[in-house]
């Protein structure tokens, strides 16, 4: 017989799962500040937005209701793969010998294996209601890129991704895995754009960044009436698709009988996050005691060294610009392995969130990262993403204080993805090639001078 209880995994029915997006907006205490038209500075208003989004993606940017029901076709997709599983650590409780109790939601057994196929097959389906037939976008580590390429040959329209080139290079086979699904990628800087050829023209060996990216992906998108941009993190809307994460593990752990005492997630743009940690916010506002803790690289620390300011969401300055937590929009962030995580700016919610004091946040070196992930596999036995090892070590250090103070706390995390693609980044770490990069404030990039 096990030593370990049978029943660590805690699923939903499709009646019991949730049937609306949640608006987190409608509950904060402080509304996010308006974002602006990167050409001049004014308030953006929808029509700026409607040359890169279809309309109900821009409704859905600026909406305060609190619920949002999601439409039956994307619902039919998510039944493919949600609820995902919620997942008591049993046996990494054991190894810590710990009182805490360590709960994940694990949205790496996906078909695109991240959380971010919930918002890809979102935002294509609204794409194609409005007759859109190309879409563009970014990707860094390239999960999102593998999620909207699958949605997009779902949907049936046609994909550009403008990948960073230092992950294009370390991972070829996310590569392969968007083109089997149509996908069109090319490295980012790339000779197709003119924000591309600025760059390589300056620096020809530039590794490229998420918000260089970005810069091609608007332009590209700018350029034809058969094309909208696509973006799998920061806005608003992305993360309210991702709120049925943490609908859902609310809803489980209720099951489990239990409640967090923290929810923990990693952060990039703060998609993953929004989703695990809103609907906890939700009570948190409501007077619950909870606390909500961001995790992020020391290479790149947006939350725990930025500042909270307006600024632009890409580097050639033609995204909106947003009131967030950033590194200013030029810092290009050194080639660590998390390359989801290696966004100068933030969430304009959880930055807002964290201004407030309703979010904190941490963070953490590589090698101490993957020093996590490689116990959580050996102990839970799933091989993590780089980005989501975030959470894990954050996990590890509060079941690791709650066993200094003797209490039994309840610790519940996103592991928002798989780590199968990323073995190049594990083969690094064991031959003990992985810097550890501490932010300089000397790279503080720019920002814009807002009247
Ligand atoms: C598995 C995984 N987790 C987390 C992230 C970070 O993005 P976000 O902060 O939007 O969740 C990424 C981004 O690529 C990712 O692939």
């Amino acid at each position: 017989m096990s030593k370990f209880p049978r029943d660590n995994t805690i699923t939903l029915t499709a009646n019991e799962r949730p049937t609306a997006w949640y608006n987190v907006v409608a509950d904060m205490p402080t509304k996010p500040e308006p974002s602006l038209n990167a050409a001049n500075l004014q308030e953006l208003t929808g029509p700026d937005l409607e040359a890169i989004f279809p309309k109900v993606l821009i409704a859905q940017e600026v909406s305060l209701e609190r619920y949002i029901e999601i439409p039956d076709e994307v619902q039919a997709f998510y039944d493919l793969y949600r609820a995902t599983p919620l997942v008591r650590c049993y046996r990494l409780e054991k190894y810590l010998d710990t009182p805490a109790k360590i709960y994940y939601k694990y949205e790496g057994a996906n078909p695109g294996g991240s959380h971010k196929l919930n918002t890809a097959v979102a935002q294509v389906y609204y794409n194609k209601q409005e007759g859109v037939k190309r879409l563009t976008t970014e990707t860094g580590a390239g999960q999102w890129g593998c999620a909207v390429s699958m949605a997009a040959n779902y949907f049936g329209l046609e994909m550009q991704v403008y990948m960073v080139k230092v992950s294009y290079n370390q991972k070829p086979y996310r590569r392969h895995f968007m083109e089997l699904y149509n996908g069109k990628v090319c490295a980012s800087p790339s000779p197709y754009t003119q924000a591309g050829r600025n760059v390589l023209a300056a620096d020809p060996n530039c590794k490229g960044s998420l918000g260089i990216a970005i810069s091609e992906a608007v332009e590209d998108a700018l350029q034809r009436e058969d094309t909208k941009y696509s973006l799998g993190s920061v806005l608003n809307h992305v993360s309210l698709h991702q709120t049925i994460i943490g609908q859902e593990a609310k809803t489980q752990i209720q099951k489990a009988d239990d409640y967090p005492d923290i929810v923990i997630g990693c952060a990039g743009g703060g998609s993953n996050l929004s989703g695990i940690a809103f609907p906890f916010v939700q009570d948190k506002v409501n007077g619950k005691k909870v606390d909500i803790l961001a995790v992020e690289p020391t290479a790149c620390p947006t939350l725990t060294k930025g500042k909270f300011a307006y600024d632009y969401g890409d580097t050639a300055k033609m995204a909106p610009v947003c009131k967030m937590y950033t590194l200013g929009h030029d810092f290009i962030p050194s080639g660590i392995h998390a390359g989801g995580l290696r966004y100068h700016g933030m969430s304009p919610l959880i930055s807002q969130l964290r201004n407030d004091g309703l979010i904190d946040a941490v963070a953490y070196n590589q090698n101490q990262v993957f020093d996590a992930a490689k116990l959580f596999a050996q102990t839970e036995f799933i091989l993590p993403a780089p980005e989501s090892s975030h959470a894990i070590k954050a996990a590890i250090d509060e079941a690791l204080k709650a066993k200094e103070a003797g209490e039994a706390k309840t610790i519940l995390f996103c592991l928002s993805g798989h780590g199968f693609f990323d073995m190049q980044a594990y083969a690094s770490y064991m031959a003990g090639d992985l810097q550890d990069i501490e932010f300089d404030p000397k790279n503080f990039g720019h920002l814009p001078e807002i009247k």
